[in-house]
């Protein structure tokens, strides 16, 4: 569960990027997070990780404080950012190796996760080579496949579905139900609507930091009383804000 309340935060103390943000995630749901280039996604998901502090208000994940229990949050979360350009100059599999290390997953139950994980991603035959050498996508993947191999209650993710092809992103997808109906929690960033209609429980609607609109599909559709897509309504609340 995420608890995000009267959050604030503002760079270089003029540009107000995220503005009095509420929201409640329940364990269960994937939750999608939407809303123009710039509207305060990334920020949002900056402090839900402890990678930036809020300048007011307070953060829980699954009860922790992201002030007062950072590392229990950690403990909570498995991220996985918009840029998968890191530790370029490990081999996969040390990358993963790292990440199982920092979880303290047990060598026993390690070695079955990253098989079956990079096999499901198809990335078996490449863990030995350099993160260096990998395609975007394929980068995108060992990220995914380091925060997998800790199985953490909540997954953040920010734009995932970029520049995955189409198998990895339905095989992603799939999972993100499948751990949401373990009764988990999943919050996700995405500019894909299509994807976002398909397999969110909740959306929020983001604009200069502010949100415009949270509530189910249904809810959504009821509250614009015109049954339009996603793609249209999303236009509408944008277009009249600029
Ligand atoms: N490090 C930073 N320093 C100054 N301003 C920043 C910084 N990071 C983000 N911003 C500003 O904060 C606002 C929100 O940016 P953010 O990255 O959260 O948007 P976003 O919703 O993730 O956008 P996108 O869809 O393009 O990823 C923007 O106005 C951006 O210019
Ligand atoms: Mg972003």
């Amino acid at each position: 569960m995420i608890e995000i309340k009267n959050v604030n935060k503002t760079y270089g103390g003029s540009v107000k990027a995220v503005d009095d943000l509420n929201l409640t995630i329940a364990k269960g749901e994937i939750f999608g997070f939407l809303g123009p280039n710039g509207a305060g996604k990334t920020t949002t998901i900056k402090m839900l990780t402890g990678i930036l502090n809020p300048d007011g208000g307070s953060i829980k994940v699954n009860g922790f404080d992201t002030k007062t229990n950072p590392i229990e949050v950690k403990k909570q979360i498995g991220f996985v950012p918009d840029s998968p350009n890191m530790f370029l100059r490990l081999k996969g599999i040390e990358y993963i190796n790292f990440m199982a290390d920092m979880y303290d997953v047990p060598q026993e139950v390690r070695k079955e996760r990253v098989e079956t994980l990079s096999k499901r991603f198809g990335m078996s035959e490449v863990l030995g080579d350099k993160i260096q050498s990998y395609s975007h996508g394929m980068r995108q993947k060992i990220v995914l496949i380091g925060v997998l191999v800790h199985q953490p209650p909540v997954w953040i993710l920010d734009e995932p579905l970029t520049g995955l092809d189409p198998r990895s992103s339905f095989i992603l997808k799939e999972m993100m139900r499948e751990h949401a109906d373990h009764n988990n929690t999943v919050f996700f960033s995405t500019h894909v609507l299509e994807v976002a209609e398909k397999i969110c429980d909740r959306v929020a609607i983001i604009n200069k930091g502010k949100i415009l609109f949270c509530g189910t599909m249904d809810e959504m559709k009821d509250h614009f009383k015109n049954n339009e897509s996603l793609e249209k309504i999303f236009l509408e609340l944008t277009e009249n804000e600029e």
